[in-house]
């Protein structure tokens, strides 16, 4: 059950065009949450590198208004391709937040990426946001990644697929 109409809010995939207006919603989101907007850096180096999925990449539109972002990448295990994803960012204009937007955004994503053949996604984040669509944290299941092995450090299988043991890659914008 979520706060808003889902009627008017619509799920797209990101279209040329769109960057201007997801900048200001990460730009806001976070500025607002962690007084820092260098999410909006990351988001425009995983696009011009070509990392973001594009499938994934989707937008939350209301009037014909930007007002949420969500971005997956393909991370690694043990330097191998698995089927793995990287949830980040996500971010609802601040004004917006807690009518159920995320909670849209995440899970269209997520049946998109099982519809896709998608294994796993992996996410920092908050434990209690995002237990509700899943996640468990990510190291007591073995796998272990760049951002330390905390609560806060999660995972949710796709579909029926088993969880593979290793370390987690996140590509390269995520390494500077
Ligand atoms: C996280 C975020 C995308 C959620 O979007 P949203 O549209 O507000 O989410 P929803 O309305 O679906 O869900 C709201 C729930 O999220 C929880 N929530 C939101 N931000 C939270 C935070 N920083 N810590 C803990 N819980 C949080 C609220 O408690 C609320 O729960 P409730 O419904 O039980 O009260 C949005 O708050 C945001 O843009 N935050 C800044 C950027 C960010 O932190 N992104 C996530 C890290 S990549």
């Amino acid at each position: 059950m979520t706060g808003v109409d889902d009627d008017s809010v619509s799920i797209r995939a990101e279209s040329p065009g769109d960057e201007e207006a997801v900048d200001v919603v990460v730009r806001e989101a976070f500025l607002q949450q962690f007084g820092s907007d260098g999410e909006v850096g990351l988001v425009r180096t995983l696009r011009e590198r070509g990392e973001l999925i594009p499938e994934l990449t989707l937008v939350a539109e209301s009037g014909g208004r930007i007002l949420g972002f969500i971005a997956f990448s393909e991370v690694e295990v043990d330097g191998e391709r698995v089927g793995g994803l990287g949830l980040a960012p996500v971010a609802v204009m601040p004004e917006r937040q807690r009518l159920g937007i995320g909670e849209i955004l995440i899970r269209s994503a997520l049946d998109r990426a099982a519809s896709l053949g998608w294994r796993f996604v992996v996410v920092l984040g908050h434990g209690q946001y995002y237990s509700r669509f899943g996640f468990e944290p990510a190291a007591p299941r073995g796998l272990r990644g760049a951002y330390g092995d905390g609560p806060s450090w999660m995972v949710v299988p796709l579909a029926n697929h088993g969880l593979l043991c290793g370390t987690v890659r996140h590509c390269s914008a995520f390494r500077e």
